[in-house]
This record gives C-alpha cells, sequence and structure tokens, in this order.
C-alpha cells in the first residue's frame, strides 16, 4: 500500500505516520525527517537545506525529488511505503506521476491555522528516530525524555512562532493545491489517481488514528 498523507506543518503527519507505519508494516518516508538527518551528519545536501528550513522555506524540488527516488528503490519498500511532507508542490507530485509511482490514498489531516501555531509550540522530538512529543497533548512517560531510548527530546529550530506563521503562509500557496491536483486526476478518470480523503485532524490522536485506520482497512 502506498499512501501520502498531506497537510499542514503540524496537522499530525508525523505522529500518525508512525502509528500507520506500525500497524501495516510499511516504512514512513518523511522528507523533513530525512533533511534533518542531513543536517545534522553535515553532508551536502544538509549543507544546502540547513539555512531554508530553518526560515521555513522549501529545499528545492530537484533536491527533494532526487532523495526521495532513491530512498523507494530500497527492500524495505516493496510491500509499499507511507509519505510524510512529500509531494509539498505541484512539481513533486508530477514527478511522481511521471516515474509511474502509482499511489492508492492521499489523506489529508485538516487543522486550522490558529490551532497549529499551538501545537507546535508545545512539541518536544526525538531528534534520532523522528518520534513525536506535546507537553499537553502527547506528553513523554518521563518529561523531556523519549518513551523507548529514555533520551532527552529537543524543540525544533523551525517550531518558534514567527517560522511556523511563515511555514503555513508557504503551505497554504505551494501544498494545499496538491489537494485540487489530486482530485482532478480522479475526476478525469486517469487510472493511477489515488483515492482522495479528507479527514479532521482536531480531536485526540487516537481518535485521528481510527478515522484513517477506517480509510485505509
Ligand atoms: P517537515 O518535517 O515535513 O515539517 P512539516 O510539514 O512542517 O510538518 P511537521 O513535522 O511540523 O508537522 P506534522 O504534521 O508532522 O505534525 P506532528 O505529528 O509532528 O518539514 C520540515 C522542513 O523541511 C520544511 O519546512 C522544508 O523546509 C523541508 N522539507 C521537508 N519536506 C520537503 C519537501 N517535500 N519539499 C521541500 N522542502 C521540504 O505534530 C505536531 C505536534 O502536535 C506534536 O507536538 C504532536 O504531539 C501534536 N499533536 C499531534 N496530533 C495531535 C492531536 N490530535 N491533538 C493535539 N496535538 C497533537
Ligand atoms: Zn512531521
Amino acid at each position: 500500500m502506498r499512501v501520502i498523507l498531506l497537510g499542514a506543518p503540524g496537522a499530525g503527519k508525523g505522529t500518525q505516520a508512525q502509528l500507520i507505519m506500525e500497524k501495516f508494516g510499511i516504512p514512513q518516508i518523511s522528507t523533513g525527517d530525512m533533511l534533518r538527518a542531513a543536517v545534522k551528519a553535515g553532508t551536502p545536501l544538509g549543507l544546502q537545506a540547513k539555512g531554508i528550513m530553518e526560515a521555513g522555506g522549501l529545499v528545492s524540488d530537484d533536491l527533494i525529488i532526487a532523495l526521495v527516488k532513491e530512498r523507494i528503490l530500497q527492500s524495505d519498500c516493496n510491500n509499499g511505503f507511507l509519505f510524510d511532507g512529500f509531494p509539498r508542490t505541484i512539481p513533486q507530485a508530477e514527478a511522481l506521476l511521471e516515474a509511474g509511482v502509482s499511489i492508492d490514498h492521499v489523506i489529508e489531516i485538516d487543522v486550522a491555522d490558529e490551532e497549529i501555531v499551538a501545537r507546535l509550540s508545545g512539541r518536544r522530538v526525538h531528534e534520532a528516530s523522528g518520534r513525536v512529543y506535546h507537553i499537553l497533548h502527547n506528553a513523554p512517560k518521563v518529561e523531556g525524555h523519549d518513551d523507548i531510548t529514555g533520551e532527552p527530546l529537543v524543540q525544533r529550530l523551525d517550531d518558534h512562532e514567527e517560522t511556523v506563521r511563515k511555514r503555513l503562509n508557504v503551505y497554504h500557496a505551494q501544498t494545499k493545491p496538491l489537494v485540487g491536483f489530486y482530485q482532478n486526476l480522479a475526476a478525469e478518470g486517469n487510472k493511477n489517481a489515488p483515492v482522495y480523503t479528507r479527514i479532521n485532524g482536531v480531536g485526540s490522536v487516537d481518535s485521528i488514528r481510527k478515522q484513517l485506520l477506517s480509510v485505509l482497512s
């Protein structure tokens, strides 16, 4: 099964991706996590991406498309994968189509902008695994520490309010048009058109997980 989770920054893509990945045994492919790993490792890609990410902009389509094409060739993707944070521009979605990568489901997790700002200020992450927590809504068992490794949690550099607002603007301008893109694909009767579903992303993590599972089952 091949799934795209679409949604604004902070909509809960990473949180839900972790749960779906466990349930269906398919890997989560988060371009954000891959880029953060590259920044941390100081690779040439990381050096190019660092400033753009900290400012809340988008890394170039060419770099992202190359990164994803290489990733999906790995053997753990043989039974499918879950894209989290990709595609996020029309050229990225077109590149997938042109490469013949068919997608079964596009699921949009819908959360209003005001809610996003509050969510992201309380987010804490385990850098090595990408596991995500929230100080109030999804708290770790031990404050400030990852549930599985016990290692310290950190705040992302792009979670400051000003940068979050910039990321939201970028989302509305460049990523939200993908809704129309995928809906048109289905309306045109394209045989590779995925099933498009929008779910309400406000509510408990568990209630959203249930909505996602009912779409995918
Ligand atoms: P990326 O890492 O993809 O960030 P994003 O899309 O901005 O999304 P987030 O990770 O912020 O949010 P999320 O939806 O995963 O929410 P989460 O589950 O963490 O990208 C980062 C940067 O990399 C981009 O800005 C760009 O520069 C670059 N980049 C990445 N991909 C790219 C691409 N394809 N092209 C170009 N550039 C790219 O949840 C958020 C918080 O809310 C957490 O604290 C969580 O615990 C909490 N929460 C989750 N669910 C709920 C709930 N139901 N109720 C209350 N709180 C909740
Ligand atoms: Zn994420």
